[in-house]
């Protein structure tokens, strides 16, 4: 099997290059700049190709929650929204706590056939926060690192055993970082828009407290932590210390902590509910910095598809998350990119180098060897945002009617073009 891209900008570690490429057996086989070969080939004259995007938090709820999103339709916009490769969290139904789920999600994959779909384990058994689930069995299965995302590991002695256990299985916990008694059912930042609004706040410290936590868990243990979605200007500031000071911290956040403030909240809309919250704009302009200093390390979506019903309520009852794995590229690319914050080979960096790094993934660069996972965009298209487009079952985004630039155009896996537009 072989595939040839032509006069395609490369977006490799060191700069962007015009050059050809040829993937064969599943790997890149050659870049140069006239590579000639009887096979298939596609002209990407005009538009840039990454190294295949990989985003390490997503939601694709099967088993159990398959009228939200199932591992079918979250291929099929992953694909769709340029990723070759992503690793779902565990909040399923049952929850992903054993090796058993850990096989049925990868054999799902298997059948579907479009990217690669890494699980990651429940950190406790029922992401109960109490006793801790299978965790070597579930590193033989194929878990590619555990969390307990949706919820806060809150006994801090349990986190303390869990990040031992998994360090020696060579596993690293991804903390979803939330004290659920400062939350106190709290569903948005709390601040001006939250008194404004009525509804009710959660405070920076929640977020910030759990990610000082399992900073100091990390510094005193001397094992790796991976902080999920950052929202806050002072949980940044906490990492970037740590860092500093050498602790093995690494972190990520996504589009929405970037582009919105919780301005959008006094819509009512429930398309805006997230957790953690969507903060203001001096948390966003921190992310953004943090992204550019490289206190963060990867974007993520923390796509986090559901139905209508679980959206179409009041306020208060309505399911937290956004459908978000098909408008990412673009706006990272709008909202960081265009605007000069980061570099081409930065957001390559940020949506496929460093996630393959941290999670010892393969792919995540151009280079000869590698895993044959591209992604294709036209970054002069220019286009508006329509969740009726999306492939997804989850049409709840707050994006609708955003103008933005960066069209996926190809999706490769192991040199097949899984995706085409
Ligand atoms: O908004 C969120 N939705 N945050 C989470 O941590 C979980 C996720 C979900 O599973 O819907
Ligand atoms: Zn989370
Ligand atoms: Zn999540």
């Amino acid at each position: 099997m072989k595939l040839l891209i032509k006069n395609g900008a490369l977006v490799l570690n060191d700069g962007v290059k015009k050059l050809d490429i040829l993937l064969q057996d599943g790997k890149i086989a050659k870049i140069a700049e006239h590579i000639t070969a009887d096979c298939e080939t596609v002209d990407a004259s005009g538009l840039h190709v990454f190294p295949g995007l990989i985003d390490m938090h997503v939601h694709l709820r099967e088993p159990g929650f398959e009228g939200k999103e199932d591992i079918e339709s979250g291929s099929r916009a992953s694909v769709a929204g340029g990723f070759t490769q992503v690793c779902c969290m565990p909040n399923t139904n049952p929850v992903c706590d054993n090796a058993v789920v850990v096989s049925y999600i990868k054999n799902r994959q298997k059948e579907v056939n479009l990217c690669k779909i890494n699980p990651i384990g429940a950190i406790t058994r029922g992401q109960e926060g109490k006793a801790m689930a299978d965790i070597g069995k579930m590193k033989s299965a194929g878990a590619v690192a555990l969390s307990d995302d949706g919820k806060s590991v809150m006994d801090s002695n349990v986190m303390r055993l869990a990040m031992e256990y998994a360090d020696g299985f060579g596993l690293k916990c991804l903390c979803h970082c939330e004290d659920e008694n400062l939350v106190d059912g709290g569903v948005v930042n709390e601040g001006y828009n939250s008194t404004l609004t009525g509804l009710k706040g959660s405070l920076r410290a929640a977020e910030d407290i759990m990610i000082a936590r399992d900073i100091a868990l990390a510094e005193s243990l001397n094992i790796p932590v991976h902080i999920c979605h950052v929202s806050t200007y002072s949980g940044l500031e906490i990492i970037r210390s740590a860092k500093a000071r050498g602790v093995k911290v690494t972190a990520e956040s996504c589009p929405h902590y970037f582009v919105l403030t919780d301005d959008i909240i006094t819509s009512y809309d429930t398309f805006t509910k997230v957790n953690p919250p969507v903060r203001e704009e001096r948390d966003r302009r921190a992310v953004i910095e943090a992204f550019r200093d490289g206190t963060l390390d990867c974007i993520v979506t923390d796509h986090a598809p559901h139905s209508l019903k679980d959206k179409q309520v009041e306020y208060n009852l309505a399911a937290f998350g956004m459908s978000g794995i098909e408008t990412s590229f673009a706006l990272s690319y709008t909202y960081l990119v265009k605007t000069g914050a980061l570099t081409l080979c930065e957001l390559a960096r940020k949506m496929s180098g460093n996630p393959a790094e941290i999670l010892g993934l393969e792919g995540g660069e151009i280079a000869v060897g590698k895993a044959a996972d591209l992604t294709v965009a036209d970054l002069g298209a220019k286009y508006v945002i329509d969740s009726k487009n999306f492939l997804s079952k989850g049409k709840n985004t707050p994006f609708n009617g955003y103008e933005v630039y960066g069209r996926i155009k190809y999706t490769v896996v192991d040199g097949e073009i899984k995706y085409k537009n």
